[in-house]
Formats: C-alpha cells, structure tokens, sequence
C-alpha cells in the first residue's frame, strides 16, 4: 500500500491539463455492452476505477485492446449475464452493468454493492424503475437478479430523499434504448456525465429528448450501433486545481473542462471574492492569487446544477484558510465527513453539526500522518498537505488512484513537493 508525502507550504503556478470525467466513463463502457458493433472510446483516464472496469466487462465476454493511451476499442459479442463478486464489491460504478445488460440480454445478476464509506447507498431506485419497464427483481444469497421477457417503455420516477440517482438514470437510460415504445423519466440526473452519456447513445442510434434537462423521453430501438467518442473533461478534477491555487495563493490555468460544468463552484468562489478569468471557447479557468482577499462561505451540496457532493471535502479545505466561519451543509450523502477527523488532526479547526461542517478559518496546519477513506477525502487531504507547515504522510493513496490521473505528478508540475513511497 502507497503513501504520499507532501511537503507543505509552496504556491502552484502553471498550467495543468485535466484528463477525461471518470463518472462519465464507467457508464460510458458500459454501453459498449448495449451493441455487437466495434465501440471505440477516447479521452479515457489511467485510473484503477477504469482497470477494475474493463476486468468486469471483460469476464461477461467483451472483447477489450487499448488502441493506444486512454483510447480503448470494445466489442461486446457474446455475453454473460453474471457478474462476479470479486469485481463488483470492489467498484460501486459496477451497477452501470444492469441496464445495458437488460436491453440486450433481458436478465442481469449482480452481487448488491455492499456499504460504503460515503454513506448508505441503495440501489432502490434502479430496480424499481427496471420494474416498471416490465421486469422481476429478486434477491436471493446477496445477488440481486433482474430479469424481463423483453422490456416494455414505461413511466419512470427516479426522485429519491437526497434528490435523483445519477448512475440510475444511466442505467434506466439504457435500458430503455432497447425497450420497446417510449420511456419517459422524470426527475432524471442532469450531472454533465448524464448528458454527454446520452450524446454517445444518439451517436448509437439512440432516440433520446430532453437531455439535459429532469424529463428524458426514450423511444426504444431494435439494435444499436458502435461508436467512437471522447469523454469529456473532468469537472470534479479541474474543481480540485481550482481550490488548489486558491488555498496556496497560486497561479494556475486549468485546460480541458468545460467551465460551463463547473458553474455551482465557479458561482460561489467569485461571490467570496476569488480572482478568476474564465474562458469558454478555449475552455480554461485561470486562478490569480487572490487568497488574503477570500471572504467566507456558505454553501449546501445538491444534484446538479446545484453543488457537487464530490467537492465538498476539498471545500472543507479552502473553508478553513479563510479568516472567519464558513459553513458547508451535504444533502447528498449526509455521513460524507470522513475527511473531518483527519484535518482536525493536522490542526484544523471544524465543527460536525449533522450533516453541516462549521469551519474555521484562517488555518494553521502543521504535518502529521493521515489516513484517506474515500476518493474525495483524499483529495482534500492532499489539499491539506500543501499548506500544512513540514511533511504530511497520506496513508492508503489507493483511494486517491481511483479517480484522479497522475495528480501528484501534476501537482509536482505546478510546483508541489509531493513524493510517492511504500507504506512500510
Ligand atoms: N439513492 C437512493 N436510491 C438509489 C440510488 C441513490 O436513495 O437507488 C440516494 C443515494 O443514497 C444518495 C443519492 O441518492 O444519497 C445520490 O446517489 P446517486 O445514485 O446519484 O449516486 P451514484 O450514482 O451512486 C454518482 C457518482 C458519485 C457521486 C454521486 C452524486 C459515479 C460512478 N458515481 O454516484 O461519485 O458522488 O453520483 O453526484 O458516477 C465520486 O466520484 O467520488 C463519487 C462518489
């Protein structure tokens, strides 16, 4: 097991390019299953999410080549309906499996996703909504099976307590391409990930309206096509950097996100006074040094275009630089606070009230050793490690791996210290 060492107190300055959204690509693979033809996906990132991925999708028989660095080509010829536990208790995303799985093969067995540290996360809404397109669901020694004679387009209502399913509209999505007649969702996710899932459908042969928005309608096709399609850039990434250059008073330009995806963070960080040239057309956010002018914040995670869930902990981070109080409330997964006891250990100041984090600012870190729980917690626990005084030790960076593409190498390009060694 790896652990990085950082050490603190350097400014970023430079350019960093983000790779491609690994939420938009777990789906994404998955819909290679939904067709026999050649799939080719570009932009793809160089993470262990997307190598347990392709594992998976390569024991239900696809047929898998890199085609070259972030570029894999798919062929889904002959498949099984089984997924192994091995793989899928090790990836939540595995989930993305079932709806491709029901529109070609009308039946899926997935082991159920167990706990996480995030928080419950049930499945509840993806099998009621492949209930309503006319299949059975049963559970039986862990494995839950979906299975319909053929699937029938229907209304579905994918709102949950905590607002809609993001990987559950991916998958009713998809099934729904190859139901027959018309499928409409409401109260459908509008994350970027969703809407550019839907822009390969169509390049599929996929019917889709309403992409974009909370009510998708689906016209079920016979069969579709191959693809060949690029990812788009990582938002929660290119969030990351972001809050990066702020908390150490950098200077970084940030390529290949779309800022329009990033809107909620971009909304919030100028209101507190954050000095930020945005360019559309060229799709880059500049971030000027600007710390000392940083006002506090308040903000509540919500499904998008609200703010994202998986930058809240890397908030907790800038929350505490700022002079003052600064109060970050999550309405996605309310236990998502693992992060909290870590940075309360390299001497940041936060409350836990609920599911509200009450941070206190300006901060006054000192290294330590830390433990990463989840993929945002270490991130933000790197964050820490940059303005923490001396050398930070993040233990179990595997976490980290999963979802973020070379970050200390890109990191080290802007100027960090940060130095990968082996947990013993
Ligand atoms: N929920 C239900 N029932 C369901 C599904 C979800 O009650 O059937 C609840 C969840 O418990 C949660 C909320 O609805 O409170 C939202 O969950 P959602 O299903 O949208 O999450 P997800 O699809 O499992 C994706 C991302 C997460 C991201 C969330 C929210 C992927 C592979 N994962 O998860 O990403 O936090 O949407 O935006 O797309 C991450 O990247 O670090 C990460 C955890």
């Amino acid at each position: 097991m790896d652990k990085v060492c950082i050490c603190g107190g350097t400014e970023l300055r430079g350019k960093v390019s983000v790779s491609g959204a690994k939420n938009a690509c777990m789906a994404m693979l998955a819909a290679a299953l939904l067709t026999d033809e050649i799939c080719i996906l570009r932009n793809v990132p160089d993470l262990r999410d997307v190598d347990f991925f392709i594992q998976l999708l390569q024991t239900l028989g696809v047929e898998i080549k890199k085609l070259a660095p972030n570029t894999w080509q798919l062929k889904a010829n002959s498949l099984s309906s089984q997924a192994p536990y091995e793989l899928v208790r090790q990836m939540r995303a595995s989930v993305c499996i079932m709806g491709p799985l029901l529109g070609r093969l009308h039946e899926v067995s997935l082991p159920l996703p167990g706990g996480c540290v995030i928080g419950n996360r049930p499945i509840d809404l993806h099998l009621q909504g492949f209930e309503k397109l006319g299949c059975q669901v049963s559970l039986e020694k862990g494995i839950i099976h979906v299975q319909g004679k053929s699937l029938k387009g229907n209304a579905i209502f994918l709102g949950g307590r905590f607002g809609s399913t993001v990987t559950g509209t991916a998958n009713l999505v998809m099934a729904a391409t190859l139901a027959n007649g018309i499928t409409v969702i409401e109260s459908a996710a509008c994350e970027p990930e969703i809407v550019d899932l839907c822009h390969l459908l169509q390049q599929m042969g996929a019917d889709i309206e309403g992409i974009g928005s909370p009510q998708l309608t689906i016209h079920g096709k016979e069969k579709l096509h191959g693809f060949d399609y690029t990812v788009i850039g990582d938002r929660i990434e290119a969030g990351t950097f972001l809050i990066a250059s702020l908390i150490t008073n950098g200077h970084v330009k940030i390529d290949g996100a779309n800022p329009k995806h990033l809107t909620a963070i971009l909304h919030v960080l100028e209101n507190i006074g954050a000095s930020i040239r945005v360019d559309t057309k060229e799709q880059s956010i500049e971030v000027f040094p600007c710390l000392d002018a940083l006002k506090p914040f308040e903000i509540t995670t919500l499904p998008h275009p609200g703010f994202p869930t998986d930058l809240q902990a890397q908030m907790c981070v800038l929350g505490i630089c700022i002079p003052g109080l600064s109060l970050i409330t999550e309405r996605i997964y309310p236990q998502r606070f693992m992060h909290v006891a870590e940075l309360q250990r390299l001497g940041a100041r936060i409350i836990l009230e609920g599911s509200t984090a009450i941070l206190q600012g300006p901060a006054n870190l000192s290294g330590a050793d830390v433990m990463a729980s989840d993929l945002r917690a270490s991130a933000a626990l790197y964050l820490a490690g940059l303005i923490a005084k001396g050398e930070t030790f993040v233990h179990r960076v595997y976490h980290l791996d999963r979802g973020y593409e070379n970050f200390d190498q890109k990191l080290n390009q802007l100027g960090a210290k940060i130095q990968r060694l082996a947990d013993n």
